[in-house]
């Protein structure tokens, strides 16, 4: 068949480009401008949640306060009465603490406990709660480093124990810091979390972002809802916790005699060691700790998305033993593989009944015979 000739035009020729052309370059104009503004703005904004982690740079800290053995107990007043968090126990005061001895000052350490002679045939008994004391210092503290000598932490079924910075007063509008903390640690079967450092506050403060830390997000609670919130209306008040294995709480941590637990709190953020007896550093041991050239800690809560500085004030310092409460649920009892006389799934046969947490704790003085925190020496820096 014939075909006319006919000179076909270079692409590149305008004039020569049809109405579809146009529209198909023009639209490839625009994809490519867009794409142009859009990523230098995600990266940006990318960059920008990255870059606001602080800067810990060196503060220079000098010692604010000594927590000696020997005057230990003048620096804390004794919260006398019921559990705030529904532990099944009676905080003490001085006298009732003397009379069953669970505050006596060693040679260069101090005891807190939990009463083991009272039982369900004695006069008091602990069907209403078991006696405990909690400390609260005196002196309230806005940042600062702050040094804690443990030698043994409290372990056992039913146990709650906590060394922490809360304001008793203005919770959580001032913020909790949980320093060490643990539910039922060297319990059978409970998850062992080790230690928990854990934060509470108002609503608004998030740990979302980057953080340079050994230790895991977890929940004190055992639960499997860790959370990186710290406000205290969530998630029944489980904090933004970080927990740290085995050996750093309870009947491992004491076996190996403890150590020095510091932590630094500043408008940059909170940040928590742990330090076993054996690897003590040496500006601690010199009287001139420097946090700066301390390995990275067990927790970090950087200020990245919390106004720390605002955020925690006015801080006591306090420890206590908590038995049962609102860390023990039923369901949290029960799996903690604690002994009651129908132990084992589905064994409560005879008229038995299971025994719960409130009951263990009011028929059974001696399990809670390592119930105690041995303390050496608290020091708290400032920095200058
Ligand atoms: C700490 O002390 C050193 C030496 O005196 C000084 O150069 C530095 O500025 C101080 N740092 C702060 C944060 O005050
Ligand atoms: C993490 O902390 C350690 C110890 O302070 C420090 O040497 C290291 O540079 C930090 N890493 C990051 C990524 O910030
Ligand atoms: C901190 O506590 C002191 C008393 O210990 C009090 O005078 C002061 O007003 C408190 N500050 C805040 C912010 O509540
Ligand atoms: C625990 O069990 C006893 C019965 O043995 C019961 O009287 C008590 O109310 C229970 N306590 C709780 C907190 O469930």
């Amino acid at each position: 068949m014939y075909r006319p000739y006919k000179e076909k035009a270079p692409w590149y020729d305008v004039r020569s480009w049809t109405r579809w052309t146009w529209a198909g370059v023009i639209a490839a104009i625009i994809i490519i401008v867009a794409i142009a503004i859009a990523v230098p703005v995600a990266i940006g904004s990318k960059r920008d949640s990255e870059g606001r982690y602080p800067d810990y740079l060196k503060l220079n800290y000098t010692l604010l306060e000594t927590y000696g053995t020997d005057r230990f107990f003048d620096k804390f007043h004794y919260r006398n009465g019921p559990d705030p968090t529904n532990g099944h126990v009676h905080y003490v005061d001085p006298d009732y603490a003397a009379t069953f001895n669970l505050t006596p000052t060693l040679t260069d350490s101090v005891i807190l406990r939990v009463d083991t002679s009272v039982g369900p045939s004695s006069t008091p008994d602990a069907s209403t709660g078991r006696f405990s004391v909690r400390l609260e210092s005196k002196r309230q503290y806005n940042q600062g480093l702050f040094l804690f000598d443990v030698k043994h932490s409290p372990f056992g079924c039913a146990t709650w124990p906590a060394l922490w910075l809360v304001d008793p007063t203005h919770w959580p509008d001032h913020g909790e810091i949980d320093i060490m903390e643990a539910v039922l640690p060297g319990a059978p079967s409970f998850p062992d979390l080790g230690n928990s450092a854990v934060l509470h506050t108002s609503p608004s403060c998030r740990m979302d972002g980057k953080r340079n830390m050994t230790g895991a997000i977890a929940n004190v609670f055992g639960s499997n809802t860790p959370t990186t919130d710290c406000d205290s209306r969530l998630h029944n008040n489980a904090g933004c916790g970080v927990s740290s294995g085995a050996e750093t709480f309870g009947p491992a941590f004491s076996a190996a005699g403890g150590g020095i637990t510091a932590v630094e709190w500043r408008n940059e953020g909170i940040r928590i060691w742990q330090f076993p007896r054996a690897a003590i550093p040496a500006d601690i041991q010199s009287g001139a700790p420097d946090p700066s050239i301390w390995p990275i800690p067990l927790a970090d809560f950087p200020n990245t998305n919390c106004d720390i500085g605002a955020r925690f004030r006015n801080a006591s310092i306090v420890a206590n033993i908590a038995l049962c409460g609102d860390a023990m649920p039923e369901k949290v009892w029960s799996a903690s593989g604690c002994p009651t006389p129908c132990a084992g799934k589905n064994k409560c046969v005879g008229g038995w009944t299971k025994t719960n947490c409130t009951d263990f704790v009011a028929n059974n003085p001696k399990a809670f015979e390592n119930a105690y925190w041995e303390f050496g020496e608290f020091r708290v820096y400032q920095a200058e």
